[in-house]
C-alpha cells in the first residue's frame, strides 16, 4: 500500500528552479531602455551578484534580507554597464522580479507530487516570507505547498550547514511521530551550489539540468543524488521510492 511507504520530503528552491529568474531581461529592456543584449547581460550579472553576494554575507557571519541583498545586486549590475536609474526605476524592476514567471512544468508536477500520500513538499529558500509568498501566488503555486522554511528563520544563506540542518529539523517540528531522516528529505534545485550544500550536510538533492550540459561543478566532489530535466520527471521518481 502507497501510504505505509516510509515518508519522504521534497523540498524546492524557488529561484532558478520553480521561478525562471533568466526571464526578467524582457522586464528590464522597456525599464532601462536597453537594447535586448544589454538587458541579458544586465539580468545575469544581477543574478551573479545576488548570489556571490549571500556566499559574500555568510563568509564574514553577518546577514541582510534577500530583498535587500536583490536590489543591492542591482544597482551593481546596473553601475556596471553605467546605469544609475532613479527610485521609482529600480522599484518598476524589483516589483518585475516578485512577478517572476513559473517554469511551465512547476504547477502540474506540484500537483502531482500532492496526490502522493508518502511525499511532503516544502518551499526551502533564501528569499524572505514577502518575497516568496508573492513569487508564488503571481505563478498561481501557493496552496500547493504548505510549509516554508526560508534563510531568514536563521539568518544564514545556502550553501551553509547549519541552513540545511535546521531544514531537516524544520520537517521534523510538525509533531508526526516518526522523523524524516536526513537522507529522505530531498533537496529539489537547478542550482548547483545548493546541491553541493545539501549532499554534503546528508541530504539527498534532484538536480534540475535544464539545458542538459551534465554536471560540470567541482567544488567539491559532491554531486546530485539523481538528475532530471524537469519537474515532471520528479514525480515518476518519487513515486518509485
Ligand atoms: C533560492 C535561491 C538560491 O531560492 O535560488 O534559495
Amino acid at each position: 500500500m502507497s501510504s505505509s511507504k516510509p515518508k519522504h520530503v521534497l523540498a524546492f528552491d524557488i529561484y532558478g528552479t520553480i521561478l525562471d529568474t533568466s526571464s526578467i531581461a524582457a522586464a528590464l529592456q522597456p525599464l532601462l531602455a536597453v537594447d535586448a543584449a544589454t538587458a541579458a547581460q544586465l539580468s545575469q550579472l544581477w543574478r551573479r551578484y545576488q548570489l556571490e553576494y549571500t556566499w559574500r554575507l555568510n563568509s564574514m557571519g553577518t546577514y541582510e534580507p534577500f530583498d535587500v541583498v536583490t536590489r543591492r545586486a542591482l544597482e551593481h549590475a546596473l553601475a556596471e554597464h553605467g546605469l544609475a536609474p532613479d527610485a521609482r526605476t529600480l522599484a518598476h524592476a524589483m516589483a518585475a522580479y516578485s512577478r517572476l514567471p513559473a517554469f511551465a512544468d512547476a504547477a502540474p508536477a506540484l500537483h502531482a507530487l500532492a496526490a502522493l500520500p508518502h511525499v511532503e513538499v516544502v518551499v526551502f529558500s533564501n528569499g524572505t516570507e514577502e518575497m516568496v509568498t508573492a513569487a508564488l501566488a503571481a505563478g498561481a503555486l501557493a496552496p500547493r505547498a504548505r510549509r516554508m522554511f526560508l534563510a531568514d528563520a536563521v539568518r544564514t544563506y545556502k550553501p551553509a550547514r547549519a541552513l540545511y540542518d535546521a531544514l531537516v529539523r524544520f520537517v521534523n517540528s510538525d509533531g508526526a511521530e516518526d522523523d524524516v531522516p536526513a537522507d529522505r528529505v530531498w533537496l529539489v534545485s537547478g542550482n548547483p551550489f545548493d546541491v553541493t550544500g545539501a549532499r554534503s550536510a546528508g541530504l539527498q538533492a534532484i538536480w534540475v539540468d535544464r539545458p542538459g550540459r551534465g554536471w560540470v561543478d567541482r567544488a567539491s566532489t559532491f554531486e546530485p543524488s539523481t538528475v532530471v530535466r524537469g519537474l515532471g520527471e520528479i514525480v515518476d521518481f518519487v513515486r518509485s521510492l
